[in-house]
């Protein structure tokens, strides 16, 4: 299976806001991203609206021409936003206020019948396929699926962060087991949350069924030093090869 790589341009809108500027816009970075051939744009729209805003959101769903991937949470506000926009993908995640970046998977379990509700609602208004991003723990992929989702996104943040050879290999196993089980229940299989130039090759030996991957940080980070085409070329190699 060929995976299709995601670029997620919310960190060109958090060096916007750190000035209060116009520049650089997330959505040139979108259009600069699909033409070094990514498959599609990422963006998570926060309660806090602390990089992603309103306006960008209007613009990007305008703007994007391959497969636009809208993350939220369930606050009811942004949820109908996602309703009125009607991306091609949402992708449900926890959110907390204080942290830096989203920080593990959702409690699917706990939060079953709230996150049933939503996918419903955002199926009826259009919006084509719902993931949820989940920690590679088959209870919570059970429940993804009494959620009524298509998709669950494996959290690689674990493995990301793994400080030695036989963590990362203890967390590729997790994630390869999951998405074993996943795709075994018929959930199309996406990850994404750390990954960057070096780990994504052994990622990529392990984990098997990764229909897309979500990418942002490790390619925003090398486009202020590249380009944005440059540094979406360079990861789309990896990806791909
Ligand atoms: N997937 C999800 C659900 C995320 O919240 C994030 C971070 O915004 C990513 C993927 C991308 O992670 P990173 O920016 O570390 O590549």
């Amino acid at each position: 299976m060929t995976t299709d790589l995601l670029i997620n341009i919310d960190h060109v809108a958090t060096l916007r806001n750190a000035r209060k500027e116009t520049l650089p816009d997330p959505v040139h970075a979108a259009a600069a991203a699909e033409a070094a051939g990514a498959d599609g744009i990422v963006f998570h729209l926060r309660e806090d609206r602390r990089h992603i805003t309103e306006r960008d959101v209007r613009l990007l769903k305008q703007v994007v021409r391959t497969k636009l991937d809208f993350e939220l949470s369930t606050d009811p506000d942004v949820v109908r936003i996602c309703c009125e926009v009607q991306p091609e993908l949402a992708t449900l995640v926890p959110e907390r206020r204080e942290e830096v970046t989203t920080e593990c998977g959702l409690d699917v379990i706990a939060h079953r019948k709230r996150l049933r509700d939503v996918v419903a609602q955002l199926r009826q208004a259009g919006v084509e396929e719902v993931a949820l991003f989940v920690d590679p723990v088959l209870d919570e992929i059970d429940a993804t699926l009494e959620t009524g989702a298509d998709c669950i996104e494996l959290h690689t943040g674990d493995f990301a962060n793994a400080t030695n050879a036989n963590e990362r290999e203890r967390c590729a196993g997790e994630l390869a087991r999951a998405a074993e089980h996943a795709h075994a229940a018929g959930l199309v299989v996406h990850a994404g949350h750390g990954l960057d130039y070096c780990n994504y090759p052994a990622f990529r030996a392990t984990v098997p069924h990764i229909r897309e991957v979500s990418i942002g940080f490790a390619v925003i980070a090398r486009a202020i030093l590249v380009g944005m085409e440059q540094a979406v070329r360079e990861m789309r190699h990896i990806v791909k090869s």
